[in-house]
């Protein structure tokens, strides 16, 4: 346990200074909840206090080879010894960014040739949306500059992945720009109850061919979509959706980015579920969170041979970058943690992992609480719901179910309430046993929210 001076009250230094990601500042000053992480291992947290929590959303979906890896660290220290930054501006470059865009085009889908680096999910989106309507103004279309993307949908927190997203609360704070509109996402347990997988597949597509149809297919550049929706509640789609919407893309001519910062890195059992969902090459894929495992912040943009032919035949300077584009130090830790996935870790998920994990989701489905169950690979999700019969919806659903994750830490796991589904995507190394215990632990806290739902209404 790391040793924290006893004498700090760490609530209140804080409360006075510290300014949180999406915190409802007010309330959490009142409530004084913090939690104050102080040490991690393996598919392990620990408070100050010194108690332990499975981690089962992987900090924020992003640590997946666990905590405390080593080899991490040692490429790290390695790397910042001999060089501790290097500019990608004005034509300088470095090795390990060099080595990571070459292994990044070897495991990402074929015509994925070129990167582009970042240091987060939202700047790999701003990236992505400033590449694609820069292909097309290169490409003499300059009128393509409309995108879609899908409600609820999050791509990140600056001014335009916040507009990208579909969340209402985010564009009325300032995330907002024209020319982009949101469709229905594929979520069958909220639109397509009682379909079959593939109709259900087929119809969430054509929302997509509906929505360019509306807009002229001339002047939409592109479609940014989560293969799986993360932050939005763990949906996923039917495994016909991204083929489908690939075929519309490429009849209108419109480009298809994959916001893969959740499903990259071996989520779905495979390295990207632009394989998983049948061997879908995007035009522009967004890379984050698991290609460090968290360890360093770094992101990056996979740019398909059409478009980077276009940015390179055609020149003229791209007005875009960022300091810590292509950072070495994140780059070495990067190639670090791709290595140790490709060494089995992504194999044992797809072969032995994922199957016992929707097992044991597919036990809790019989619970009264629960409206339905979902995973694909180390994804899963299940619907808190008032009846299970008739699928009644909780009242004032996110208070409600902000009380299952209080449940979650009292029995030792952290799990991720949104809205009224429960998300899971623990590290890519969790254990059978793990997985038991957390198993375990869901079905007790199932039984207490139900307690607390009778007392509350
Ligand atoms: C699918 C997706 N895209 C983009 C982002 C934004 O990434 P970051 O928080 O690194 O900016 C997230 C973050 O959760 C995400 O889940």
């Amino acid at each position: 346990m790391n040793d924290l001076p006893a004498a700090t009250n760490w609530q209140d230094v804080d409360a006075a200074h510290y300014l949180h990601p999406f915190t409802d500042y007010k309330a959490l000053r009142e409530d004084k909840s913090l939690r104050l992480m102080a040490k991690g291992s393996g598919c392990y947290v620990w408070d100050d206090q010194g108690r332990r929590y499975l981690d089962a959303f992987a900090g924020l979906a992003c640590v997946a080879i666990g905590y405390g890896r080593e080899e991490l660290s040692r490429a790290a220290a390695d790397q910042m010894t001999e060089l501790s930054y290097a500019s990608s501006f004005f034509k300088g470059t470095n090795i390990p960014a060099i080595k990571l865009a070459q292994k990044l085009v070897e495991i990402t889908p074929e015509g994925l040739s070129h990167v582009f680096f970042a240091t987060s999910g939202s700047e790999a989106n701003d990236t992505a949306l400033r590449i694609a309507r820069r292909y097309w103004q290169l490409e003499g279309r300059p009128d393509r500059q409309h995108v879609i993307c899908c409600d609820n949908a999050y791509h990140g927190s600056t001014v335009a992945a916040g507009a990208l997203s579909g969340i209402p609360q985010m564009h009325a704070q300032a995330a907002s720009i024209p020319g982009i509109s949101h469709i229905k996402t594929p979520y069958k347990f909220g639109y397509g109850r009682g379909m079959e997988e593939e109709e259900f597949g087929r119809l969430a597509a054509s929302w997509l061919e509906d929505e360019i149809l509306r807009l002229g297919a001339d002047t939409v550049a592109a479609f940014f979509i989560e293969p799986i929706q993360g932050a939005g509640g763990g949906k996923i789609p039917p495994m016909n959706y991204l083929k489908e919407v690939r075929k519309i893309c490429d009849r209108y001519d419109v480009l298809l980015v994959a916001d893969e910062v959740i499903t990259g890195f071996g989520r779905t059992g495979h390295w990207f579920a632009s394989d998983t969902f049948g061997s879908v090459s995007p035009d522009l894929m967004c890379l984050a969170k698991g290609i460090t495992s968290g360890y360093m912040p770094l992101s990056a943009v996979m740019v398909h041979e059409k478009i980077a032919k276009s940015l390179v035949d055609k020149g003229g300077e791209f007005h875009h970058g960022f300091t810590y584009s292509g950072h070495p130090v994140a780059c070495a830790v990067a190639l670090e943690n791709i290595r140790i996935l490709g060494s089995g870790v992504i194999d044992t998920v797809r072969t032995e992992l994922a199957p016992y994990f929707y097992q044991k989701l597919q036990a809790i489905k019989e619970h009264d609480r629960v409206g339905e169950v979902r995973s694909c690979g180390l994804i899963g999700a299940f619907e808190l719901v008032e009846n299970r019969h008739d699928l009644s919806p909780i009242e004032n659903a996110d208070e409600a179910c902000e009380h299952f994750r209080t449940l979650g830490f009292k029995h030792g796991i952290i799990v991720r309430p949104i809205g009224s589904t429960v998300v899971m995507a623990p590290p890519l190394v969790i254990t059978v046993e793990q997985i038991d215990f957390l198993f375990e632990q869901i079905e007790t806290c199932l039984d207490q929210f139900s307690t607390y739902l009778k007392a509350i209404t």
